[in-house]
């Protein structure tokens, strides 16, 4: 089953999709957005990386994908934890201009249905550097909220950054359709 947004489509990564998801990590621009750390990526890593995805029972990939420009970026559902019923989430959009277009705030409302409707979780992780402007507008549209920050937790860029921890659970979720009638 695709996952539908209001005009976002999440699918399953396909072998086709890679050169775009390589391209996303070797995106050096990127990086400043990346909690974690990065590397050059070759074909046969991300190969491996796809082949390793096909067996992952513990985290979910999907390409975003629009009528018009067809494959844009990825969302991501890591680490399910199905005692707790959390999962954490991120989100990649491969080219600035499919950005500021409500993209990323239909592929996470669309996520955010797809985990609380159908998987049955209780919340979604996250985190944000304090500079990520589009990241934070994103989320708080989407009703997360800052639960903490991890003070000069991430190496990057020559300097300690602090990461601030974000979460939505379901009854947020819940609430924030309610009031802005997106599914409507
Ligand atoms: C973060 C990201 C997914 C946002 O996706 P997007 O499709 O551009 O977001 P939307 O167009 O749905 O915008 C949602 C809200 O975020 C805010 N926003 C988005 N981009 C913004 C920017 N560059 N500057 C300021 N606010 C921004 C706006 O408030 C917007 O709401 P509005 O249009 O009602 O005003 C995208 O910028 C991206 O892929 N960035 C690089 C990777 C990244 O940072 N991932 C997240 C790591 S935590």
């Amino acid at each position: 089953m695709n996952i539908k947004g209001r005009f976002v489509t999440l699918r399953a990564v396909e072998e086709d999709d890679l050169e775009m998801l390589r391209d996303m990590m070797n995106d050096s621009d990127m990086e400043q957005y990346v909690v974690g750390w990065s590397f050059p990526v070759s074909k046969e890593q991300q190969h491996n990386w796809y082949i390793n995805l096909l067996t992952d029972s513990k985290s979910k990939r999907f390409i975003i994908e629009t009528k018009d420009d067809g494959a844009v970026g990825i969302v991501t559902l890591t680490d399910i934890d199905w005692k707790n019923r959390s999962a954490n989430h991120g989100i990649k959009l491969a080219n600035r201009k499919n950005r500021t277009k409500g993209i990323g705030t239909d592929a996470v409302m669309a996520l955010m249905r797809y985990t609380f409707d159908e998987l049955g979780l209780h919340r979604l992780d996250g985190a944000w550097f304090d500079d990520n402007v589009a990241s934070k507008g994103l989320y708080t549209k989407c009703g997360w909220s800052v639960e903490g920050v991890r003070r000069e937790y991430v190496f990057k860029g020559g300097q300690f950054k602090d990461l601030a921890i974000v979460g939505v659970l379901a009854s947020d979720y819940y609430a924030l359709i309610e009031k802005n009638h997106y599914w409507d």
